[in-house]
């Protein structure tokens, strides 16, 4: 972590170039995405979801409980899942679908898949079953915390044999999803276009149609304003290659942008996030709070914090904890501490390491909602973000997962004349 000032911008692009340089070589020596083959990077990818099939055994149940979520208003919760299998072997697991429903019924037959699948949506995160309980394997039973946050839909808990690479669906849970599941979420700023305009952009599941969105905002302590919102989305065939085409694929909701203009200049403003419905009543987000930034030359010290490749991490020890990226959330903890000396945050590319599996967005604008929506948030485009063959990428490597940039330029906002080249 670095702090310069504002004048010193050619050491910062210097600075820039030389750690993207890094980023592409950091990652270049990782192998190549496939659906469900396994890639060693993004840990959802080690399921061969597509060669799941049914073995439902009349005996095996998994329970999940609370049936609501975040009925205090909050936008994650813990989840108890009480796992009983009547032949338990040490590499079942459990998977967390969302959407809840993710029969066959919802599969389309693809070039991509070896055959037609039972399953055709990967889970959003997994545990194996003995992961609280090493007795699992003798006794059958077994009880897992699960810390979900709001994804707009409701959730189901699936317990699998044969472990990653030869799934078997032997049980599946009742549903259980979060009070309103369309709430806006995960606000993230980004500095606009002009020194005195600040953006803040969020995911709701409300389409223009059913909610008008918009931001109320104002300096802190006075009277507050509303601001517009544009509104985004990306489909299923927008995406360039699998995974993100296929077992990756997961509907982002809407993404929302306002635009404050006519800052003054080193201010402190609150604002929230609204969504005004058909019949006139209003969804809020909490209150949030940025500092507008200083007229161009004057005299303020500016702390810039430049980093690439931070990684995205499980609370709850999903995923294989231990063995992806859980430094990302000692660096995350460490930049909220020092949130106080930080004016602006520039990741230069590498953001989520989805790889083409979109839940994983959620979860990142998750875990950094505390940094972006306080501070400016700028991203640049790196591999696992932008490179897909034949997609007009600079590498032509399969590093985004399929994504080929469409997912981070209508995730985050960009104060680019063109976003497909930021
Ligand atoms: C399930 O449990 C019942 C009652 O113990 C037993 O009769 C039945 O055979 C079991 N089913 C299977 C498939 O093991
Ligand atoms: C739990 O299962 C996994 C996967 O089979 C295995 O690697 C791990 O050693 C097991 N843990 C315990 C405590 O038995
Ligand atoms: C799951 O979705 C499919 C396709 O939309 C639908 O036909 C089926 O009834 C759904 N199942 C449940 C349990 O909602
Ligand atoms: C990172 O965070 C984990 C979990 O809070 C903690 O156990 C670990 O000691 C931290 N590592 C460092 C290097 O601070
Ligand atoms: C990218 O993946 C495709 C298959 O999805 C494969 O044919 C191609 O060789 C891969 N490209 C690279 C550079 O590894």
């Amino acid at each position: 972590m670095r702090s310069l000032s504002f004048l010193s911008m050619e050491y910062l692009f210097l600075l820039m170039s030389i750690l993207s340089q890094c980023l592409k070589f950091g990652s270049g020596t990782a192998a190549v995405v496939h659906a469900g083959n396994g890639d060693g990077v993004q840990p959802l990818s080690k399921i061969a979801i597509h060669k799941a099939v049914y073995a439902l055994h009349e005996n095996a149940s998994v329970k999940a409980h609370p049936l609501v979520l975040g009925t205090k208003g909050g936008d994650s919760d813990w989840v108890t899942v009480e796992i009983e299998c009547p032949k338990p072997s040490e590499d079942d697991w459990i998977a967390v679908f969302s959407p809840a429903n993710f029969s066959s019924s919802i599969c389309q037959p693809s070039d991509d898949m070896e055959q037609f699948p039972d399953i055709c949506s990967a889970p959003i995160k997994y545990k194996y079953a003995n992961d609280s309980d090493a007795d699992y394997k003798k006794t059958g039973k077994s009880s897992l915390k699960f810390q979900l946050i709001n994804q707009r839909e409701d959730f189901s808990f699936a317990l699998f044999s044969g472990g990653l690479s030869d799934p078997k669906l032997v049980a599946v849970s009742n549903v259980i999803s979060f009070a309103n599941p369309k709430a806006p979420l995960y606000p993230r700023l980004s500095q606009g276009k002009s020194w005195n305009e600040m953006t803040v952009t969020w995911a709701s599941g409300y389409n223009v149609i059913e909610a008008v969105p918009f931001v109320e905002w104002g300096m802190k302590g006075e009277s507050q304003t509303r601001s517009p919102a544009g509104t985004l989305t990306f489909h299923q065939n927008d995406m360039c290659a699998p995974p993100a085409r296929t077992v990756g694929w997961r509907d982002p909701g809407f993404i929302h942008t306002s635009f404050l203009k006519d800052l003054w200049p080193s201010s402190v403003y609150t604002y929230k996030l609204g969504h005004k419905l058909v019949d006139g009543s209003f969804v809020w987000s909490k209150s949030y709070s940025f500092k507008s930034s200083p007229y161009p030359g004057q005299d303020s010290l500016q702390r810039v914090v430049i980093f690439g490749d931070m990684g995205k991490a499980e609370r709850d020890g999903s995923n294989e904890y231990s063995n992806y990226q859980p430094g990302s959330l000692n660096t995350t903890d460490q930049l909220i501490k020092d949130l106080k000396n930080i004016d602006i945050v520039f990741h230069i590319g590498d953001i989520t390491y989805a790889n083409g599996y979109i839940s994983q967005w959620d979860q990142f604008t998750s875990q950094v909602e505390r940094i972006a929506s306080t501070v400016p948030y700028m991203i640049a485009s790196g591999n696992h973000e932008r490179d897909a063959p034949n997609s007009g990428s600079f590498y032509d490597g399969n590093d985004s997962g399929g994504e080929c940039g469409v997912v981070a330029e209508t995730m985050f906002y960009v104060p680019a004349e063109n976003r497909a080249k930021f």
